[in-house]
């Protein structure tokens, strides 16, 4: 088939929700990426960091294949002789006491919004349904209706609501603006320690150590979303190490 097909085939068949470039690859290996007509590319994007390690890594290669000869999926409803060995490892990398897999960056904070909702209710005392979230401006942090609805990107969100609420919006990189907005409901600060989508923006030096001691004092949960910085991408294996500090739950992808 031709490139044109390819596309054409694409865009008749497909969800017009990306607009990739007309290149059409079909094979890769390590640092290089090949399309159907064998023209090679240096590969810079890496799938938005997803592909760090390359392509087709031969390590990451067999393990798959040894295990897709052995054993292809069990549910929740049974064990398995890798889950625990998958959750000591993360958990011995990151140095977490737990961690919780998830399939994409969007689940994972989801699933740390309901999970500092439900400790704001049950150990900090927040009144039912009273909780609050503090986020940043230009944050990118996935595309369901929950976060598209504190997005302060009107193309994430035009069309889409009603939002959940609960959510409060400040500046990125100002600590006293935080420090401001939080309440005796305030629950959590979600926060990207690069943020990512909005262009690669670092934030000025010690913000995140500010934001980890403001958290500190009023029992405000610091979740930081390492989907982008994290494994690696940043220099440390972890972006907060830059500032020594710790966040109480980390999202990594
Ligand atoms: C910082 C950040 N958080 C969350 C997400 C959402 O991840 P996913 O696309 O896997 O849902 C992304 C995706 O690019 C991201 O950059």
């Amino acid at each position: 088939m031709q490139l044109r097909e390819y596309i054409e085939m694409e865009q008749t068949f497909g969800a017009h929700n990306y607009k990739p470039l007309d290149v059409v690859l079909s094979r890769g290996q390590g640092v290089w990426v090949w399309d159907i007509d064998g023209n090679r590319y240096l590969d810079c994007l890496s799938a938005y960091s997803a592909v760090n390690q390359g392509h087709c890594h031969p390590r990451i290669m067999k393990a798959a294949m040894d295990q897709l000869q052995k054993l292809t999926l069990t549910s929740r409803a049974f064990r398995n002789d890798q889950l625990g060995l998958f959750y000591k490892e993360l958990c011995q990398l990151t140095h977490s006491h737990k961690v919780l897999p998830m399939n994409s960056g969007a689940e994972a904070v989801e699933t740390a919004v309901k999970t500092v909702r439900k400790w704001g209710y049950r150990v900090k005392g927040v009144p039912e349904y009273q909780a609050e979230i503090i986020v940043c401006a230009n944050n990118f942090h996935g595309r369901t209706i929950t976060i598209v609805g504190f997005s302060t990107d009107e193309s994430s969100r035009s069309g889409f609501g009603p939002f959940t609420p609960g959510f409060k919006i400040v500046p990125f990189g100002d600590a006293k603006a935080l420090e401001e907005a939080i309440t005796p409901h305030t629950v959590a600060f979600l926060v990207e320690p690069i943020q990512g989508e909005a262009g690669v923006i670092v934030p000025p030096a010690g913000y995140l150590k500010a934001a980890r001691a403001i958290c500190d004092r009023h029992k405000v949960v610091l979740i930081l979303d390492e989907i982008q910085t994290g494994l690696g991408r940043t220099g440390k294996l972890l972006a907060e190490e830059h500032e020594g500090i710790e966040a109480d739950l980390t999202l990594i992808g």
